[in-house]
């Protein structure tokens, strides 16, 4: 425990104490005639973030894997907030599901001005998608990496747009391990590989804002704070009672984490701001592993032959 603390400087830490007290930032910034595409917009985070772009009226592109619960979702926000919401359906556990869905967005939406990807989840033990991947690594990393790829030529389009990874403060249990992205030879520990995937996405932000640097699209990635959501649900009994019964009486409204995605898709003065991680809305360091410089260049190749992206960002 020690020798974990001892990575951080105290002044970091002390930031990342206060930011923890502090309350996120608010905009009353329009979302009119913009295009947002949300990942994970049936649930938890990226549902609260539907409706907020919502009540600001944006445009909004939903994805989901599931289409009774995404319908569900669409129906809520006409009727609620008269928004215009269209529904694709896509699962990130297939990396080739997000390629034709990436596809589909671009022949079907004229430009994108905001991608929230907080599609995400976390298991705790192994599982492998069809496609050979370990689950976490692929739902939280590989598939908005490919996503955020494929849709780069519509954010590019209108030229100011704004990426954003919902990512989380677990980045900081680290776990990320080249040799070994899908957990095949070590012990499975599902908060080491919640770990490794945030890591991984981290990573990737900061190797994506250099290469966006000056074309009018940033990239940003947030931890939406500690909120009630659906996350961990697909596990077994005990862990879900664990988090009914126990987990979730510490933790707050999924509404947080909508109103700090909304101030950072839509406020003035974060429009030019690239390659960061906020604590909801308070800008913060991440962990010392997840700022290898030289790890991310290595893990961006790696990932682009993962998914079979290329080069020309
Ligand atoms: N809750 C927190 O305190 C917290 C803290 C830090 C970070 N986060 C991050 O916030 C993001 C959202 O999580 P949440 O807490 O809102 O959990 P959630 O309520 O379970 O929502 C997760 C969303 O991701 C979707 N999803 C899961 N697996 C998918 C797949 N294979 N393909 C497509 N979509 C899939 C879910 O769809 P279904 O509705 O079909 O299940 C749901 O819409 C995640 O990236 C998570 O790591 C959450």
């Amino acid at each position: 425990m020690f020798r974990y603390l001892r990575q951080y400087d105290m002044a970091d830490m002390r930031d990342m104490l206060r930011n923890q007290r502090t309350a996120h930032r608010r905009t009353t910034a329009s979302l009119e005639g913009k295009t947002v595409v949300i990942s994970g917009s049936t649930s938890g985070v990226g549902l609260a973030a539907a409706r907020e772009v919502a009540r600001f009226g944006g445009r909004l592109v939903l994805l989901a894997r599931n289409e009774a619960k995404g319908r569900a979702v669409c129906a809520e926000l006409e009727r609620d907030s008269g928004a215009e919401v269209s529904l694709h359906l896509a699962d990130f556990a297939r990396l080739a599901d997000v390629r034709r869905v990436a596809d589909e967005l671009l022949d079907a939406v004229p430009r994108i001005d905001v991608l929230i990807n907080s599609a995400g989840v976390h298991s705790t033990r192994r599982r492998e998608t069809d496609e050979g991947h370990e689950l976490v690594f692929c739902v939280n990393h590989l598939a908005p990496f490919l996503l955020t790829l494929r849709l780069l030529p519509k954010l590019r389009d209108g030229g100011a747009a704004r990426i954003i990874q919902v990512n989380s403060q677990g980045h900081r249990f680290g776990g990320l391990d080249l040799a070994d992205l899908d957990w095949r030879r070590r012990w499975y520990l599902g908060l080491l590989a919640y770990g490794a995937s945030k890591t991984a996405q981290l990573l990737s932000v900061w190797e994506l804002a250099e290469r966006l640097a000056g074309s009018g699209v940033t990239v940003n990635a947030m931890h939406p704070g500690e909120v009630r959501t659906g996350i961990g649900l697909n596990n077994g009994p005990l862990y879900r009672w664990y988090q009914r019964r126990v987990l979730d009486r510490f933790l707050g409204d999924a509404r947080v984490s909508g109103e700090s995605l909304h101030t950072l898709a839509a406020a003035p003065e974060l429009g030019g701001v690239s390659g960061r991680y906020f604590n909801r809305t308070h800008p913060e360091k991440p962990a010392p592993h997840a700022l290898d410089r030289a790890v991310g260049a290595r893990l961006w190749e790696m990932s682009m032959d993962l998914t079979g992206s290329s080069d020309d960002v």
